[in-house]
């Protein structure tokens, strides 16, 4: 099935507000202990959230990583100002910082240039309009041997598997988000095209694999 791309940012208000308040548990822990399993030895230092949204995944990790701090990074200042709300209801403010950034659109903020012990994106790629633009902010914001974990979205192979795949997950839930979900499905890359994406970008040391019946991830070092 032919990829259609979705528009980038997530900055109407009802639009991130039904994705605040989505469940979205079961992928977001899949992502943290994806990240422990990769990273054994990992402890401690900066982390780059890239595409953060409410950033579920980022009180999970400090709460995993209780040594880490995170900055979460969002092109969507609505989606920032949930974010921020998130990490005071965790009582994470200390730990949680959140960074207007859009990335390919504007230049990498200083304190994440070469910074990042490890660089998080969870559906992000797919939202991107060049994609080569998140694989260059993930090399841009690495420290040398930084852990990197991105996750997203697997396009299925037709509009009925994908509109079975909303039903599946996403049975019950507002409109908005069920149609965000397809259209994100619709949007995604195939591991294959990811992994010419990173040979394209020289990160081809990072291995990507499909991860559950909608999500593939890559991971490794820089
Ligand atoms: C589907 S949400 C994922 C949010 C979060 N990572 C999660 O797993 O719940 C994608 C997020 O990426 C943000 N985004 C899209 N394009 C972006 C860009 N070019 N730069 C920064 N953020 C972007 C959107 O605003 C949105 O908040």
């Amino acid at each position: 099935m032919k990829r259609l791309p979705e528009p980038e940012l997530m900055d109407q208000p009802d639009q991130a507000r039904a994705y605040a308040d989505a469940d979205f548990s079961e992928p977001n822990a899949l992502f943290v202990d994806l990240f422990a399993a990769a990273f054994p030895d990992f402890a401690q230092g900066l982390v780059a959230d890239l595409g953060c949204g409410p950033a579920d995944i980022p009180v999970r990790l400090v709460d995993r990583y209780p040594r880490a701090r995170v900055i979460a990074v969002d092109g969507a200042a609505e989606m920032l100002k949930l974010a921020a709300e998130a990490a005071a209801r965790a009582d994470r403010r200390r730990q949680i910082e959140t960074l207007h950034w859009r990335i390919g659109a504007e230049p990498v903020p200083q304190r994440l240039r070469g910074a990042a012990a490890g660089i998080v994106s969870n559906s992000l790629l797919h939202h991107m309009s060049d994609a080569g633009a998140l694989w260059r902010a993930v090399r841009d914001c690495a420290a040398p041997g930084a852990a990197v974990l991105v996750m997203d979205l697997l396009r299925p192979d037709s509009p009925e598997y994908a509109q079975s795949l909303v039903d599946l997950h996403a049975a019950g839930a507002p409109e908005i988000l069920r149609r965000d979900f397809h259209n994100s499905l619709l949007a995604a890359y195939r591991p294959d095209e990811v992994a010419t994406q990173l040979r394209q970008m020289e990160l081809a040391g990072l291995k990507v694999e499909q991860v559950s019946d909608r999500h593939w991830a890559c991971w490794g070092r820089i």
